[in-house]
This record gives C-alpha cells, sequence and structure tokens, in this order.
C-alpha cells in the first residue's frame, strides 16, 4: 500500500484487518511504530481476541525456523529478516543474510538465534581474511569474476568461489 504520509495507509488497512477479524479469519500484523500503534488498535478493536507478542519479551515463540521445517521456514525467515533489517534483497547485505539463513536452516535445531551465530561466524571470517565459501549453486555455468562479492561468482545465489 502506497502513499503519502498521512494519506490514510494505516486507517483503510485497519478497515481491511477489522472486517477479517470479523468475519472470523486472523490477521498477524508486525509492527514496527515505536508507538506500537498496531498493539493499540488490536486491544482497541478486538479486546480479549487478540494477543501481543512483544519480541524483546516474549513468552512464546513466532520464530519461522522452529515453527515452519524446511524450505518453508527458510522463505518465512529470510523475508521477516530482510524486512526488519531494511536490506536490499539483491545488496551484498542481503546476500549474507540469504547465506546465514541457509547456513541455520541446515542444522538439525534451526533457529533465528542460529543465523545469529552464522552472521557472527561470517563477521569473523571476514575479519580473518579469510571468508567461507559456500557450496556452488546447482547448475550455474557462470564462473565469471567476481563482481559483487570479491573472489566470489557473480551470479545471483551461486557463490562458489568466481
Ligand atoms: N478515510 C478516512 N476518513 C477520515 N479521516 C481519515 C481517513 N483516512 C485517514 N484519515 C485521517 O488521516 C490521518 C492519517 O491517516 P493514516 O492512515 O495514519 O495515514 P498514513 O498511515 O498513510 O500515514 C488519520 O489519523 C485520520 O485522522
Ligand atoms: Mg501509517
Amino acid at each position: 500500500m502506497i502513499g503519502d504520509l498521512g494519506g490514510g495507509k494505516s486507517v483503510l488497512q485497519k478497515t481491511v484487518q477489522s472486517a477479517v477479524v470479523d468475519r472470523g479469519a486472523r490477521a498477524i500484523c508486525i509492527d514496527r511504530t515505536p508507538v506500537r500503534e498496531w498493539a493499540t488498535f488490536a486491544r482497541g478493536s478486538a479486546p480479549g481476541r487478540c494477543q501481543v507478542i512483544d519480541a524483546a519479551q516474549a513468552e512464546l515463540s513466532i520464530d519461522p525456523l522452529r515453527l515452519f521445517p524446511g524450505p518453508e521456514g527458510r522463505q518465512y525467515a529470510l523475508n521477516y529478516l530482510t524486512l526488519q533489517l531494511g536490506l536490499g534483497a539483491m545488496s551484498i547485505q542481503g546476500e549474507v543474510l540469504h547465506h546465514a539463513v541457509e547456513q541455520a536452516a541446515a542444522l538439525p535445531d534451526a533457529s533465528m538465534a542460529k543465523v545469529m551465530d552464522a552472521l557472527t561466524q561470517s563477521a569473523a571470517a571476514v575479519r580473518a581474511h579469510a571468508p567461507m565459501r559456500p557450496p556452488r549453486w546447482p547448475g550455474c555455468c557462470a564462473w565469471s569474476p567476481a563482481t559483487r562479492w570479491p573472489g566470489w561468482c557473480s551470479t545471483r545465489r551461486c557463490r562458489s568461489p568466481g
């Protein structure tokens, strides 16, 4: 939903969400606003029928890597983190995040905490001038000199040594 500041985006979204909830469905909102506008709205419009989860004081897990095994969880985790961190999916940072999610998701006890571990390891490896080199993307035929990541293949998703 796109519009000017104060143009009515939030009001329209809340109107739609109310209608959806009143028809028996469920709405899940990720609230990044400092004033917690969606929490206030939920408590006011659906008292007793809403649940506000504060990520800083969590009592329930909404960790996508723990809730959704396989590719589904990986995609949810990547979508969530890309949005929350404000990263471009095609940026180098987005690429690093993508790799960290893949690494974490491949573990038997996959979780978002493991994504943090993977990012910490990546940072340490870069600092030590020994970047980790994940496997070549299957089917990629381009072993071109890296342009996006020094020493690595520049083809999207293929991170083989260039
Ligand atoms: N359909 C509407 N009817 C009346 N007032 C509206 C309507 N949509 C928005 N407003 C007014 O404009 C203000 C800003 O709208 P808001 O949805 O918060 O904007 P945005 O999220 O696009 O920045 C609201 O607080 C409300 O007072
Ligand atoms: Mg708004």
